[in-house]
């Protein structure tokens, strides 16, 4: 990658809804066990956002907190990204109601949908349109409200899925920042995780309520081998565009789908389990928001200092993978 001035995450913030969701509690609602989830996903709960309350009110909480992180004022962002598969609506963007609401009047808006890499697209872009000098102060939300997509009569799916929000502000710093990045995708895998209701394919009707058409679909096997292989790829591949090895990494930052997932490509990468960052315990698979929750988390835990090699990598619906290095 060509020497650009360095762009680096100058502020954080994450909001999560307060219902909380346990094993325990989905074992009154699906024939599931505390047991059988804890074991095969490392998940004992998750959050759940009231009915009715949109993406755009979880992100807006965690714009906020990362605005007052970076000492920056709502007019003085000038870009939103958000990813997210849980938009308010259609259209508009997402990102223009979490502009509304923080009153943000300055920035221009827009939503990515990368799936569970989504905020790492999201990150790649908004890093690029501050290189370009079109902008300074860009505003990164990865947020969802999954407990609106998810189908609570079916164990496959209904035991991994939580809401929550994290945001980042990216702007010029001086030292450090992003190094390197590295995203991809292939499509002809599409049909592994989808929700297939609601578009132009499926337009909504009587039918496809019927079919649950607007709901996760997931062939959770097949997700799991491609994860593994592509988180792993994802990783590597953007440590060595920083010239650096997988040895220099001072702490991972996966996607929190599975925690199998997770230590497969942990072993795989041959890092210690102190150097990877887990919260799928309490959070769940958030998605998009997942990557920013756990680096809001792993911050405010003091698990990054400064001078610290930070990898955030994450694979998703698409598929999608992408990965991304931050010298703190
Ligand atoms: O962000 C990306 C999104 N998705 C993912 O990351 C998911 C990736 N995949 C996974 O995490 C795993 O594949 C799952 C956790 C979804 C499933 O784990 P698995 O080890 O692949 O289990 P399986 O699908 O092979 O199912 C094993 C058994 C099946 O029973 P039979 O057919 O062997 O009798 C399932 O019906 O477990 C059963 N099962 C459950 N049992 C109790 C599936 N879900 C449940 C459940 N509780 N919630």
């Amino acid at each position: 990658m060509k020497k650009e001035k360095p762009i680096g995450i100058t502020g954080l913030g994450m909001y999560v809804p307060k219902k909380v969701l346990t094993n325990e509690d989905l074992e009154k609602m699906v024939d599931t066990s505390d047991e059988w989830i804890t074991t095969r996903t490392g998940i004992k709960k998750r959050r759940i956002a009231q009915k009715g309350v949109p993406s755009s009110t979880l992100a807006a909480e965690a714009a906020k907190k990362a605005l007052a992180d970076a000492k920056l004022k709502p007019d003085q962002v000038d870009l939103i990204i958000v990813a997210t598969i849980t938009p308010d609506m259609p259209f508009p963007a997402t990102a223009c109601f979490v502009q509304a609401k923080i009153g943000a009047k300055n920035a221009a808006c827009f939503d990515v949908g990368a799936a569970c890499s989504g905020f790492i697209y999201g990150l790649v872009c908004a890093k690029n349109l501050i290189s370009g000098g079109m902008y300074k102060n860009a505003l990164v939300i990865g947020v969802e409200v999954l407990s609106s997509v998810t189908d609570w009569t079916d164990r496959n799916t209904c035991v991994l899925f939580g809401d929550g929000a994290g945001a980042a502000v990216l702007q010029e710093v001086k030292s450090g920042g992003i190094v390197s990045y590295y995203i991809g995708s292939d499509g002809t895998l599409s049909n592994l995780l989808y929700l297939p209701g609601g578009g132009s394919r499926h337009p909504a009707s009587k039918d496809t309520l019927k079919n649950k058409l607007h709901c996760i679909k997931m062939s959770g096997t097949e997700v799991f081998k491609s994860a593994v292989r592509l988180m792993t790829d994802a990783a590597t591949h953007a440590v060595c565009d920083a010239n650096l090895t997988c040895k220099d990494i001072s702490l991972l930052i996966p996607h929190q789908a599975n925690i199998r997932i997770i230590n497969s490509v942990r072993r795989r990468i041959g890092l210690p389990e102190e150097k990877v960052y887990l919260n799928v315990e309490k959070y769940g698979n958030v998605s998009a928001a997942s990557t920013i929750m756990a680096l809001c988390e792993a911050v405010k835990e003091k698990r990054v200092k400064k001078g610290d090699i930070v990898v955030l990598v994450a694979f998703g619906a698409g598929f999608t993978w992408g990965s991304v290095v931050i010298k703190w």
